[in-house]
């Protein structure tokens, strides 16, 4: 039987030239990603690029098979809804295609130590987004942008840092298609120095008082702009307005011209979010401590979304949190007059909700806006303690009061406590890496 035409017949011959090297290079990656000429892995490389840098979806087969349900509406106010279920169904089957303006959300990070509203596991974090993935590109408009807040882990038993949260960002980008926008960091000044085996009683790490936040779009393009978002100006930066400014050029090369004295109402922000999550939530709390509800234990201060709603939307534009928790993301889109959705799975946290929308107007919490202060590194010029580094890293731990030592002795007399918290001075290959703290 002769052959059917190719609609698109390859008619284009190229000649390239390699050296032997190349060559042999080439032609064994291309054998063992499975490609029999190396046409077809050019072509592979080719179309991988292009997928990626114009935005355009890796339509992934699993996508059809997502058999999801829908979540059900739980209480609607007038300008969003908040539905209780798997955000899976609203990804893949309420919400459009192409509907929503921006997706910012706080998902359960990827955690060693679970906590109470079930996070998922670091190892397998990135398997479980995937279906998430591939809801929010589905809804989110070619302009609209998603945004992640993610915090980072420990892993299990050594002071090292797992990778799942930089994991997840470059899945995003290289098969799903996103574009990194901009990494924005939230420095919480009021974190509390955890693990404090490493930061406490080790001292060989210091405290991690940041989550990542993953600015994506799907082109590199989506609507923004930061004079939405400014900052107060500086004293210093006031005080040039006031009295002038002269052009010159810095040692760096850089030219500072005249625009630079130009009063904008205020300075561009850095992408560092300094915000205690200590803001007020007084009527929220209270209403879940009067009606024995659970007070959310991961909400986000309401700074964190408002900041990229301004930023990303426009009043009328769709924002959805698909990880909704206690809603904050709806009761600050619904003050800035921006249509909303939540979902969360536990209803018990929407009950703790209904008190942000029924019976009072949602507004805007009143955070504080003193500047926090973080000294630059090193400024006790050298007057801290000098001693020593020990030579195992910390591996064992230095007991130093006589309760830690005494601890110690009945620690190494009591068999099976070696799987408990509070273990010393021991090499974890005798009992393994449950026997250290973390
Ligand atoms: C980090 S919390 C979000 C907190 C929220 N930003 C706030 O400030 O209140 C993550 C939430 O996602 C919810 N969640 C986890 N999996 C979900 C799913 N498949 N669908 C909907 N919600 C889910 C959890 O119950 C949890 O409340």
């Amino acid at each position: 039987m002769p052959r059917p035409k190719a609609n698109n017949p390859r008619k284009r011959l190229v000649n390239f030239r390699l050296t032997d090297t190349e060559y042999s290079e080439m032609l064994n990656t291309a054998e063992m990603a499975g490609f029999d000429y190396l046409s077809d892995y050019l072509r592979f490389l080719h179309t991988s690029k292009h997928s990626a840098s114009s935005g355009t979806h890796y339509v992934r087969e699993e996508q059809a098979k997502y058999n999801v349900t829908e979540p059900d509406l739980f209480l609607e106010t007038p300008h969003g809804k908040i539905f209780h279920g798997d955000s899976l169904g609203l990804l893949h089957k309420t919400l459009k295609t192409d509907s929503i303006d921006l997706i910012v959300t706080s998902p359960p990070f990827g955690l060693v130590r679970k906590k109470s509203y079930g996070n998922e596991d670091a190892d397998r974090y990135v398997e479980w987004f995937r279906p998430f993935a591939d809801g929010m590109r589905r809804v989110l408009k070619e302009k609209g942008s998603l945004v992640i807040d993610i915090g980072g882990a420990w892993k299990a038993g050594t002071p090292t840092r797992s990778l799942y949260h930089f994991e997840l960002l470059i899945t995003l980008c290289r098969e799903y298609g996103f574009h990194l926008c901009q990494e924005h960091y939230w420095w919480n000044p009021a974190k509390l120095p955890t693990p404090a085996e490493w930061v406490n009683v080790r001292r060989i790490r210091v405290k991690d008082a940041i989550n990542c936040i993953w600015w994506l779009s799907k082109t590199p393009w989506p609507k923004a702009s930061n004079k939405r978002i400014l900052a107060p100006y500086s004293e210093s930066m006031k005080s040039l307005l006031t009295n002038g400014y002269t052009p010159k050029l810095r040692p760096s090369g850089h030219d500072i011209s005249d625009k630079f004295g130009k009063n904008n109402g205020g300075s561009v922000p850095p992408n560092l979010l300094a915000l205690a999550n200590t803001e007020s939530n007084g009527a929220y709390q209270e209403y879940c401590r009067a009606n024995n509800l659970p007070v959310h234990p991961a909400r986000f201060p309401s700074r964190l979304p408002e900041y990229f709603i301004r930023m990303l939307t426009d009043e009328g534009d769709l924002i959805v949190d698909p990880f909704g928790g206690s809603c904050i993301t709806g009761e600050v889109a619904e003050s800035l007059n921006r249509k909303w959705v939540c979902c969360e799975l536990n209803k018990d946290y929407l009950k703790g909700a209904r008190s942000r929308f029924v019976g009072v107007k949602p507004k805007l919490a009143k955070g504080d806006s003193t500047p926090y202060q973080i000294f630059p590194p090193c400024s006790l010029n050298g007057k801290a303690d000098n001693s020593p580094l020990t030579k195992d890293g910390g591996f064992n731990r230095v007991l130093k009061t006589p309760r830690q030592k005494a601890f110690r002795l009945v620690t190494e007399n009591a068999q099976g406590l070696f799987e408990s918290k509070s273990i010393g001075n021991r090499k974890p290959s005798k009992f393994g890496s449950k026997g250290l703290l973390v």
